[in-house]
């Protein structure tokens, strides 16, 4: 089978390879599934980088998420039929782009029959992120105020639709004039271009000097630093990624004077600690899929043969929604 390999450490143009390589065996606990749609992430330019929290041992195909057609199941594994369209993470080295990918079994869900196969790679891991942040760890009330970073990219469209669809008062920030209309399509009440505008005067403003009760925060940086700025009284800033690079530090005399709260999100950990949560999940977000109320946002149908380019432009910060390979 065809399969981007990574056996060096670099930036995606640079080191994925594309390469013939046996079909993977699916081991205990795994399914072996052909990819219908592989959705680029974040994490899998870190992961050619080597910069990602898990380093697997070289070569390995990345792609961490997937909408795959289940072909074989691994010892021990019940509850699924070959050919049942399936959506969640992979288990690297058998990373997604590629023709054949390996999942585990215990965290792969039907694929939501509203969303094509496209639609339905990044429904797991981007609205799962989103779902956790906003509600189990910022408790997001209706009404409330929620500022969004990085709101036409991945994860932040996703925060976008699921807080209007948690009734809350939604800002998107995003970088230039093409981004903020995306942002605004998705239903952001108020937009931010931050190349043109300062997000915490926005907020001020729009907020009568309250700032936003909820931050979803992808970006870190500067945007994590601006945004301690506005953040309202009682106020949760989630800190969800560092796609800019830069890890703040967080001075914590100012969230004690300002009475805010710094709220760490690892979602994977969800997987391995509270599955029935994760599980709790999925069926809240197929349910506001089915009602309309949410669905991903796919800017770019590509190839297989354009996994490192596509790869590269997510990580130079120019894509947005997400990009979808399709074998
Ligand atoms: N905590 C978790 O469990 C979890 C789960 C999934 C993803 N994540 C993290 O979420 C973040 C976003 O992932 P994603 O896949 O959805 O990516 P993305 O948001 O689609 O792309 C990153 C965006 O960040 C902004 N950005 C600002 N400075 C940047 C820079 N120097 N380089 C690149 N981008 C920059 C850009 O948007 P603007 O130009 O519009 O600002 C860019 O479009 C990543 O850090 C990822 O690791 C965390």
């Amino acid at each position: 089978m065809k399969a981007w390999q990574v056996s060096r450490h670099g930036e995606p143009r640079d080191v994925l390879e594309l390469t013939e390589v046996p079909r993977p065996q699916p081991g205990p606990g795994q399914l072996l599934v052909r990819v219908l749609a592989a959705a680029a992430n974040f994490p899998d330019a870190l992961l050619c980088r080597g910069t990602y929290q898990a380093r697997p041992p070289l070569p390995f195909c990345p792609g961490v998420e997937l909408c795959g057609e289940v072909v074989q199941a691994g010892a021990d594994v019940t509850g699924f039929a070959p050919g049942e369209r399936v959506i969640g993470g992979t288990v690297l080295p058998h990373g997604a782009f590629a023709e054949y990918a390996v999942m585990d079994a215990a965290s792969c869900v039907p694929a939501p029959g509203t969303l094509d196969d496209a639609e339905a790679a990044p429904f797991y891991i981007t609205y799962q992120t989103g779902w956790f942040g906003l509600h189990r760890r910022a408790r997001l009330m209706p009404g409330e105020t929620l500022l969004v970073h990085a709101a036409a990219g991945g994860v932040g469209s996703g925060a976008v639709q699921l807080g209007k669809a948690a009734g809350a008062r939604v800002i998107g920030v995003a970088g230039g004039p093409a981004k903020a209309r995306v942002v605004a399509e998705l239903g952001a009440d108020v937009v931010v271009d931050r190349s043109r505008e300062d997000f915490v005067a926005v907020v001020k403003e729009v907020t009568d000097g309250r700032g936003a009760d909820v931050v979803y925060d992808p970006v870190g940086g500067d945007a994590f630093r601006r945004s301690v700025k506005c953040v309202a009284f009682e106020g949760r800033i989630v800190v969800v990624g560092f796609a800019s690079g830069d890890i703040p530090q967080a001075a914590l005399n100012h969230a004690l004077v300002k009475n805010y709260s710094i709220l760490g999100l690892h979602w994977g950990l969800y997987q391995r600690l509270d599955p029935a949560a994760v599980a709790d999940c999925q069926a809240e977000l197929t349910r506001l899929a089915a009602a309309g109320q949410i669905r991903p946002l796919i800017s770019e149908r590509l190839p297989l043969a354009d996994v490192p380019e596509g790869v590269g432009r997510l990580a130079d910060g120019v894509t947005t929604g997400r990009v979808v390979f399709l074998p």
